[in-house]
């Protein structure tokens, strides 16, 4: 782990739908996120925070303007140095999309298997869910965690890669308030050991205290 990605957005627009009926998305949006930082996203719902991420993450395509993170644009990478990218970054979701037939630790290792590495993969699934505090939970199955474990087994499997950059939407979505305070603990815990940059969209005014900076978003642009 080399510390945290810088993130530079600039001009960044998004829009959906046919030209009569166009709604953009995220429209003009510039930020500087430092490495290392926390950044909550935050805005009334479809004020763009989840598209933003998706164009941060390199998931959904950005009809202009440039995201460069540590120096590389990532908007207009080849089919190649997009997978490699994808996977070079961590995301959480709101409803964790563990795969319900796999284990906890199957469940982390998941993104490891196409790939021949030098090290075992359930050995570095259980490690990870160590650091997540549910070490003793591996061979659980997603239905048999809560949600709040079911998140830790999410963020466990996002780490895998060593990402230096963690994308997390709306992660607390579905917790109650002291599983809210306990995920966004954990994510600033490994933000501060890992030195990863943590962006962060969320409804939620606790959420965003806990950041370093809060981002505003109204209809696409930031306030
Ligand atoms: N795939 C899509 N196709 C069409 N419109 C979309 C698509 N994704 C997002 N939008 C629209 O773009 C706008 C921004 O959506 P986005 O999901 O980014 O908002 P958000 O701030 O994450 O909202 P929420 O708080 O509800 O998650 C919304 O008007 C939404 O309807
Ligand atoms: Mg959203």
């Amino acid at each position: 782990m080399t510390g945290g990605s810088v993130v530079e957005v600039s001009d960044l627009v998004k829009a959906f739908g046919p030209a009569s009926n166009r709604l953009v998305a995220v429209d003009g949006v510039s930020v500087r996120i430092e490495p290392g930082s926390a950044v909550a996203l935050t805005g009334p719902s479809g004020s763009g925070k989840s598209t933003l991420l998706h164009l941060i993450g390199a998931i959904e395509h950005a009809d202009s303007g440039s995201v460069l993170v540590d120096g590389s644009e990532v908007t207009t990478l080849n089919r190649r140095g997009l997978a490699a990218y994808r996977r070079s970054v961590g995301f959480v979701f709101q409803r964790y999309h563990l795969l319900p037939a796999l284990t906890a630790e199957d469940n982390v290792a998941a993104p490891l298997l196409p790939f021949r590495v030098d090290f075992d993969k359930r050995a570095r699934a259980r490690e990870l869910l160590e650091v997540v505090g549910i070490g003793d939970r591996c061979t659980a199955l997603p239905s048999q965690l809560s949600g709040g474990q079911q998140q830790r087994v999410a963020i466990a499997r996002a780490l895998v890669g060593g990402p230096r950059l963690l994308l997390a939407d709306e992660p607390t979505g579905n917790l109650d308030s002291a599983r809210t305070e306990e995920i966004i603990d954990l994510l600033l815990k490994l933000r501060d050991e890992r030195g990863m940059t943590v962006v962060i969209a969320t409804h939620e005014r606790d959420v965003a205290a806990r950041c370093d900076r809060v981002v505003h978003l109204q209809d696409g642009q930031i306030q």
